[in-house]
């Protein structure tokens, strides 16, 4: 594997690697959830580029960016054994080269405002502008994105379509601990009283996908028993949101692709997990 830092040393290597080029984006603190994307994307493609970057664009709070944990060794190491064939892991001063404030953004309205973006306002404007940042500097042929960030993935795929952006969004299965529970960096946050609690997000998640296909259509109440169960199992709710997949607008009586969504407080972390489903 050839790690690169600059812009210009990725420009060269990515010339230099042979077909369908697929591009991972990470943060790093790479885990199953990660090493799945890596192994999706060498099934649809030649040549495997990783990045790893903890964007601080898309911190709408300094500790939090200050504490996301980063393992750039060990991040490498696992990345080598899935032989990865380039791995971009830039420091910040290569994709922010002046101050972050008077930087070009890339905005998705609407969509960016909602659920997750409502409780971290600005946070998917960081999101979409470094991924459209990295399809810049990378230029691949598809890139993936795990379907955990659901709404997020969603983002992504209008920001590409909106931009013609020539790259194809592939979205991957969430990877889940035995228990149900998302694999995601920030469970490393969660001490083993708070871990053996964190599963009731996704608990409460299939219970309401269980009612919408046994035909409840009464949205609302659904999204409160739920809310009312994550409470209940010691976590503090933040959303929980049954939409349309395809766009997250409300869903009618009539709609047959649903997500439900959901976010959750757990000590220091702020868990998200999802759940699509197809009703009858
Ligand atoms: O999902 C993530 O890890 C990040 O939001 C991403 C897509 C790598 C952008 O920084």
């Amino acid at each position: 594997m050839i790690a690169v830092a600059d812009v210009s040393a990725l420009r060269k290597a990515v010339k230099a690697l042979p077909g369908r080029v697929a591009l991972v984006p990470t943060m790093g603190n790479l885990h199953q959830g990660h090493l799945s994307l890596v192994r999706h994307a060498r099934d649809v493609a030649d040549s495997v580029v990783v990045s790893i970057f903890v964007n601080p664009l898309q911190f709408d709070r300094e500790e939090d960016l200050q504490a996301y944990p980063r393992t750039l060794e060990a991040d490498q190491a696992l990345l080598e054994a899935e032989g990865v064939e380039l791995l971009f892991a830039p420091p910040v001063e290569t994709i922010y080269p002046e101050s972050m404030a008077g930087h070009t953004r890339v905005e998705v309205p609407g969509l960016s405002d909602i659920f997750c973006g409502a409780s971290r306002p600005g946070h998917f404007v960081g999101v979409s502008t470094i991924v459209c940042k990295l399809f810049n500097m990378v230029q691949p042929d598809c890139a993936l994105f795990g379907k955990k960030d659901f709404q997020q993935l969603l983002i992504i795929r209008r920001m590409v379509q909106d931009l013609a952006l020539p790259v194809e969004i592939i979205g991957v299965d969430t990877v889940r601990e035995k228990d149900g529970l998302a694999m995601s960096s920030r469970n490393n946050y969660l001490d083993a009283e708070q871990r053996s609690r964190a599963p009731t997000l996704y608990a409460a998640l299939k219970n309401t996908a269980a009612a919408l296909r046994r035909g409840r259509k009464d949205f609302s109440t659904l999204e409160k028993e739920a809310l009312r169960m994550i409470a209940e199992g010691g976590l503090k709710p933040d959303y929980i949101g049954i939409r349309r997949a395809e766009d997250l607008s409300p869903p009618g009586k009539d709609d047959a692709s649903l997500v439900i969504l959901g976010a959750a407080y757990l000590g220091l972390a702020r868990l998200i997990d999802n759940l699509e489903v197809e009703i009858p």
